[in-house]
């Protein structure tokens, strides 16, 4: 019998725009600290998720921690903010499209099935949880959360690649159903191979997980 996770269930709450600008600072924190980038990198990455949230179709989720102190769960203030996830609808002018559509070319995907992937798609963005909160289900009750009832055909992401697909984003992705689309591509300015994951939208209902986003 494998034991019981007694950790209480994060508290979801979807954001609007403005809600990320006044939350940046600590959602970025939890990027940082999430991929382990050097101290500093967020201050370079505010003007870019500020930009992001104007894009049409965006959609933001945060999770909130366990109230601290033993605060009431409804004091939001004294709830450590462990979870962020973003995206928006993909479109051809945006730079990380024509960057997959130049890795899938380069790939040798034909036109047809160039443009049935990237002809109506959600881009998740970013998905990053605090190390410390980790490993509860944090991540999936937001990804879930984020792509419940969106109008998109399908969804697609890039994450870095890792040896043998082992670590949490590689098997969180796997797990919700994600396939490849294009494998160790490199964005142009960075060295590193990234894959192209990518599913077909809904979620089928086995795969998903309850998740109650309050706004
Ligand atoms: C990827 C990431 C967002 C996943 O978040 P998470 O909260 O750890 O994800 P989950 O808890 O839903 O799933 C991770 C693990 O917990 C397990 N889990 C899921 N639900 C659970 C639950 N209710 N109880 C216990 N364990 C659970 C999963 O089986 C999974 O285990 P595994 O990694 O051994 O397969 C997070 O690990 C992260 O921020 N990583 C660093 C940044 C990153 O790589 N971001 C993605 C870049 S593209």
């Amino acid at each position: 019998m494998s034991p019981v996770d007694t950790t209480p269930a994060p508290r979801l709450v979807e954001l609007s725009a403005a809600d990320l600008r006044t939350h940046l600072g600590e959602a970025l924190a939890v990027y940082v600290e999430a991929m382990d980038y050097p101290k500093g990198t967020e201050i370079h990455r505010a003007p870019m998720w500020t930009e992001h949230a104007t894009r049409p179709g965006w959609r933001g989720i945060v999770a909130y921690g366990p109230p601290r102190d033993g605060a009431e769960a409804s004091a939001q203030p004294s709830a450590p903010l462990v979870g962020i996830a973003y995206g928006y609808r993909g479109a051809p002018h945006q730079w990380w499209h024509q960057q997959v559509r130049e890795g899938m070319r380069r790939a040798g995907a034909d036109p047809n099935s160039i443009e049935s992937v990237l002809g109506d798609y959600f881009e998740l963005t970013e998905l990053h949880v605090s190390p410390r909160a980790q490993g509860h289900g944090t991540g999936s009750a937001l990804l879930t959360a984020l792509l419940a009832d969106r109008p998109e055909a399908r969804v697609l992401l890039s994450t870095p690649e890792v040896p043998h697909e082992d670590n949490r984003a590689w098997r969180l992705y796997r797990r919700l159903g994600f396939t490849d689309v294009v494998r160790h591509f490199r964005f142009s300015g960075d060295s590193r191979p990234f894959a192209v994951l990518g599913r077909e939208l809904p979620l089928r209902p086995s795969t998903t997980e309850s998740t109650g986003a309050t706004r």
